[in-house]
């Protein structure tokens, strides 16, 4: 019998008799008529979002180019964002809207795709205008304001708009400011608006208070998004799904199984030209304090009560509020930072941080950081979290590694010349998306040895899926600001709880209570200090 998985419930089913669909070319087999429904259920795309017009300031700017404008296409392009929708750039340049669609066009093949489907920019082109002015100019906003008026009746975008605010932070709080005295942020019956920032949401636990008593002075906290791309990554949306989704995992999620939780941020790129940014900011802040932040409290919230928005939020923040905030002891003993020196990556000599353009020669910004957290709640009590993440890395990987306990009892290991390795399960972010279940196996033979067997699912498993090919990242997270979704979105409170935690780390690090800043060559690991973090607790970071 030739036979075939199932992709839905795994079974293996005879090819000559099981249901079939076809897919891009390729064959699937099912056992029976539920599996194939659910298949072919999961092909159909998320229902359509909008009407709306999506007005980004900061138009001629990178993000815009490189990620949003992409985004929206892949959305329209996929058939899940309606065809009544405008977009408005906003932007200090003095640019006509054919300047706009002129610069968007060229980037257009090489972010979205090196095949743009003319007929489709065609429509996407006549959906594009450009608003020039001064973000600081209440006219400004009164000539957006009839835009947005003209695009509704000729769009038919109903009124609802999404502001995305792809500017300096510096600027969130004066343009929502002006958004809310122009009045464009009223919502009238029936019609929504909406307000995107980016990180960093504030540079302190002070700043970060100050924005959020700003943004709801014009704003309820419902029409806030704050983005952070990293939880629209699809290995960040699937941990809730796997922990809370099987039988298996659930029930050892906690400290009685396991040991350790890592989780690592490492990047090949060095700063890009981007010192200017870097400089005020720093691996902590940009990495640590947000994005892995929010990662870990996925890895380790409690069950929500639904998978509604705030449910979901509400255990998050509970999360981030149970992470123990650091003693100046556990900061001196439980920290480490370094800066990237001249070095090799991917087989090129890259300069050291300070010798790359805009850097001064004094800066003491870190570009490597490893920290280890508890978190003093009931389920992780005594399980450290060592994160860590830095520029210049040796390889780029974003990892989640769960370190389960040993068994009570080294039976096995006692036959080997080392001891017996942990389970590990290996969450994969980036790239290639992925889980490994790593575990003990004895190999063939008259004499009991061990190694360990790894278990893999690759997301190259299900095939082609929206968005697969040029995907940006921004996709879903843009589709969930449209249909209103804020479940992947940072709230206030979730924000201030993040910076809590950050605050003493920096002053720390500013009082020079945590040692020197040490340098790591590029193309290298980090700094050996982190080896030392891990190994005075006698454990060593997963090595990839
Ligand atoms: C951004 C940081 O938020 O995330 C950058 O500002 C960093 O410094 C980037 O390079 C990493 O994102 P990704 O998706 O490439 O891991």
């Amino acid at each position: 019998m030739k036979s075939a998985r199932d992709p839905i419930c795994g079974m293996t089913v005879d090819i000559a008799t099981a249901l079939q669909v076809e897919q891009h070319g390729e064959i699937r087999y099912f056992c029976g008529e539920s599996c194939r429904e659910q298949f072919v259920n999961s092909l159909v795309p998320s229902d359509p979002a909008g009407p709306c017009a999506i007005v980004i300031f900061g138009a001629s700017g990178d993000l815009t180019k490189r990620k949003l404008l992409p985004s929206i296409y892949h959305l329209v392009a996929n058939g899940v964002l309606r065809k009544e929708f405008a977009i408005i750039g906003v932007g200090r340049r003095d640019w006509s809207d054919r300047d706009f669609r002129g610069h968007l066009r060229e980037a257009m093949e090489e972010f979205a795709s090196p095949n743009i489907d003319n007929e489709l920019w065609d429509l996407f082109e006549d959906r594009l205008s450009y608003c020039s002015g001064s973000y600081t100019d209440l006219e400004t906003y009164r000539k957006l304001d009839r835009m947005l008026e003209q695009e509704a009746t000729a769009r038919e975008t109903g009124g609802n708009v999404l502001f995305y605010l792809s500017v300096p932070p510096e600027s969130f709080g004066s343009i929502s400011t002006y958004l809310g005295e122009s009045g464009l942020l009223r919502e009238p019956a029936g019609n929504w608006r909406r307000v995107v920032i980016e990180k960093p949401f504030g540079h302190d636990l002070a700043s970060a208070m100050e924005l959020n008593l700003t943004l709801s002075k014009v704003m309820a906290e419902r029409q806030v998004f704050r983005i952070d791309h990293y939880l629209g990554k699809e290995v960040s949306q699937n941990l809730l799904v796997f922990r809370l989704g099987n039988s298996i995992i659930e029930p050892v999620w906690n400290r009685n199984h396991i040991d350790s939780v890592e989780i690592t941020a490492a990047e090949s790129i060095g700063v890009e030209g981007r010192a200017a940014f870097y400089e005020s900011t720093g691996a902590f802040r940009d990495m640590i304090q947000t994005h892995l932040l929010s990662v870990m409290a996925l890895v380790s919230m409690e069950p929500p009560t639904s998978l509604e928005g705030e449910a979901v939020r509400n255990e998050k923040a509970k999360l981030l509020d149970a992470i123990r905030i650091p003693s100046k002891e556990e900061v001196r003993t439980g920290t480490v930072r370094g800066r990237y020196g001249e070095g090799e990556v991917n087989g090129q000599l890259v300069p050291g941080y300070l010798d790359e353009p805009s850097v001064p020669s004094e800066s003491t910004v870190e570009t490597y950081a490893a920290i280890k957290l508890w978190v003093d709640n009931w389920r992780w009590a005594g399980v450290p979290f060592y994160l860590r993440t830095g520029k210049r890395l040796a390889r780029r990987v974003t990892e989640i590694v769960i370190r389960f306990k040993n068994p009570p009892l080294q039976l096995y290991g006692k036959t080997e010349c080392s001891p017996l390795g942990p389970n590990l399960l290996i969450m994969r972010i980036q790239p290639n998306e992925g889980m490994t279940l790593q575990m003990r196996a004895k190999t063939p033979g008259t004499v009991t040895r061990t190694r360990a067997v790894a278990f893999e699912f690759d997301y190259s498993q299900f095939g082609s899926v929206e968005f697969s090919d040029h995907s940006t990242g921004y996709e879903k997270l843009l589709y969930d600001c449209i249909v209103g979704d804020p479940t992947l979105f940072h709230r206030a409170d979730m924000v201030e709880a993040a910076w809590e935690i950050a605050t003493p780390i920096l002053d720390g690090w500013e009082s020079g209570i945590a040692g020197e800043l040490t340098t790591y060559a590029a193309g290298s690991w980090g700094v050996k200090e982190a080896d030392r973090l891990m190994g005075k607790d006698g454990r060593q970071w997963w090595t990839m």
